[in-house]
């Protein structure tokens, strides 16, 4: 170890800081092996002054970036928890239309990763417009703090396994084979695309998330986060609800406690809340 070497505890503390990861005893060996991999891979002489560096460095700049993707973990699929989506398909969506009819609904991947949760929301919500026979305008948002992960997101296009998990006839409306042969590739249709966008977005940092989304998806996010950090992130997600409009978690994640401003919704196997009309926001990450 260089005399310049910064302790486990350091490195494990600025990336919890940062981006609310947390790591525990035998992860964190692992975690500074990465770190000091990336560290010799780009020939930093000095690990001290780049820490220093670092630590500086705002959100999203590429130095920050590129050490802190070899540490996300971006598994993900087109609609892993189903019965989330079918709460969301059944339930809320005739909900939110019959509330607010017209309205253009916006809806929050929030930490969707390579985009398949965000182009699986679209997708729901334009087979219901058609199954209710409304114009359906809404709009998806995806964010999530790997730039990586983001520019997949926005190639759409995906390999057969991938696409495994998305409902043949979805699959048939909604996906156009991309290249032919042994390793097919499929690209979302233009009109999932269309109503999709992706951008990168720390989530511990979101004061510029918009505040009117109807419904938010955070799966699979909360998971790494501590616990303190997850009940600070789940509370600004819940602030840029609009009143009646629902957050869903994955099963078991984020903070035991109910969610401040929210009522949970009962579904066997599902995380979601409501919020709740007369909650006025008081804290706004
Ligand atoms: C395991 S994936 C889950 C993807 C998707 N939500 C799902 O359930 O399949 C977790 C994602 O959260 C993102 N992430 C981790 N920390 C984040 C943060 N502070 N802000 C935004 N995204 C974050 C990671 O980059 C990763 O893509």
């Amino acid at each position: 170890m260089p005399t310049s070497a910064v302790s486990p505890q350091a490195w494990c503390s600025l990336i919890l800081t940062r981006c609310g990861l947390t790591f525990r005893g035998t992860q964190v060996p692992g975690v500074v092996a990465t770190v000091r991999d990336h560290i010799r891979e780009h020939q930093i002489e000095n690990e001290a002054a780049y820490f220093t560096r670092l630590a500086k460095e705002p959100d999203g700049s590429a130095e920050w970036s590129a050490l802190v993707e070899r540490l996300l973990n971006h598994e993900t699929s087109f609609f892993r928890h189903p019965p989330s989506f079918e709460l969301l398909r059944a339930q809320v969506l005739p909900e939110l239309r019959e509330s607010a009819p017209g309205r253009r609904l916006n809806f929050w991947s929030a930490g969707c990763s390579t985009g398949q949760e965000a182009y699986s929301l679209a997708m729901l919500a334009l087979a219901a417009a058609d199954r209710d026979q409304h114009s359906g305008d809404f709009t998806v948002w995806g964010g999530d703090i790997s730039r990586e992960a983001i520019g997949l997101a926005r190639r759409g296009r995906y390999n057969s396994r991938a696409i495994a998990g998305i409902p043949p006839a979805y699959r048939e409306r909604f996906l156009r084979p991309a290249t032919q042969g042994i390793a097919t590739e499929y690209d979302v249709v233009d009109e999932v695309r269309r109503r999709v966008r992706f951008t990168t977005v720390n989530l511990l940092a979101a004061r510029d998330v918009s505040l009117n989304h109807d419904v938010i998806f955070c799966h699979n996010v909360l998971i790494y986060f501590a616990a303190n950090v997850a009940s600070q992130v789940v509370a600004g997600l819940a602030q840029r609800l609009t009143l009646g409009g629902y957050l869903f978690l994955g099963p078991g994640e984020g903070p035991s406690e109910r969610p401040p401003g929210l009522e949970p919704v009962a579904m066997n196997g599902v995380r979601a809340f409501r919020r709740k009309a007369q909650w006025v926001a008081e804290v706004r990450p």
